[in-house]
């Protein structure tokens, strides 16, 4: 499957090294990492709590807080221009428009204040400023639907706080959605759901690669997710690539003692030999 996928390199992480200011001088989180994203496939970021995932993450659109993170060198290549250099007007027109984001913590993502529906048509008046209220709000229950959201017209009038964690999430997804990213990063997206709402937002973002053809960075610490996802794995450790491979790779021959004791800690995730995994 992962031969089939796109060849073509869509973002390109490159030596990338962030750091915080801190009292004593700067601390690194993320030390010279490199890694690429082809076109079309969903890449799996694992590693373990604080080992710099959502740092790397947020560093691709440079969202980390501009007073205290530093981009102390590499580059972020990405439809053959430099993220970390971008001038910031050009840099906007990449967030959002070909490159997503959806976080862990939809609830902080969303406007407490409006409902869905008013929510969502600003983002799809952003990119379709010709259409009036009446085609918006048809564009947004349109949206709903693609996510497979039960009952559309009946969310558009809610307020976040009357949402399930499953529906906020869908929403977020469907909010990706308005423009026509190429490139999804999806960061812990399912963490703060049950097992069968996880399972299905995972299928959709899955069904939404194949459908729309575009990449996913799928960033987790559950090796569940990697199993059902992943064309490709990047283990991280301590800010560091500790292990790059496919997925059946990863779980059939793991590399390093840590993916392997990432692996063991989580017993039920072995594939069975029919290969009908966890
Ligand atoms: N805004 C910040 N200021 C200072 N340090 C930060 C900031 N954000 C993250 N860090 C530090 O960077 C390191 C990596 O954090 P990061 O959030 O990337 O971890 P993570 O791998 O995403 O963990 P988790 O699985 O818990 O989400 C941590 O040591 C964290 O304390
Ligand atoms: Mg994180």
């Amino acid at each position: 499957m992962t031969e089939e996928r796109g060849k073509d390199r869509l973002l390109s992480v490159e030596r990338l090294s962030v750091s915080f200011k801190g009292d004593d001088g700067l601390i690194p989180a993320v030390k010279d990492v490199s890694f690429q994203v082809a076109d079309n496939e969903i890449l799996c970021i694992v590693g373990e709590s604080g080992s710099g995932k959502s740092v790397m993450a947020k560093s691709i659109l440079r969202l980390l807080p501009s007073d205290s993170a530093v981009y102390s060198g590499g580059r972020i290549m990405f439809e053959g221009s430099d993220l970390l250099t971008m001038p910031y007007e050009l840099l906007r027109k990449v967030r959002g428009w070909r490159i997503s984001m959806i976080f862990q913590d939809s609830m902080s993502s969303l406007n407490p204040v409006y409902n869905v529906g008013r929510q969502m048509r600003e983002v799809l008046r952003l990119h379709h400023p010709e259409l009036g209220r009446g085609d918006l709000a048809s564009m947004a229950e349109e949206l709903l639907n693609v996510v497979e959201m039960r009952n559309p017209s009946r969310v558009l009038p809610l307020y976040p706080h009357q949402l399930s964690g499953g529906m906020r999430q869908r929403i977020m997804i469907a909010m990706a959605l308005v423009s026509d990213a190429r490139l999804l990063i999806a960061d812990e997206p399912t963490t703060a759901l049950d097992a069968t709402i996880q399972s299905q937002i995972l299928k959709l973002l899955m069904r939404l690669r194949e459908e729309r053809g575009i990449a996913i960075v799928l960033i987790t610490h559950d090796l569940g997710v990697v199993h059902m996802t992943a064309d490709r794995v990047i283990v991280f450790k301590d800010g560091l690539v500790e292990e790059e491979a496919s997925k059946r790779a990863l779980f059939a021959q793991p590399k390093t003692d840590y993916t392997k004791r990432l692996l063991n800690s989580m017993p039920r995730l072995t594939p069975r030999r029919d290969g009908d995994g966890i």
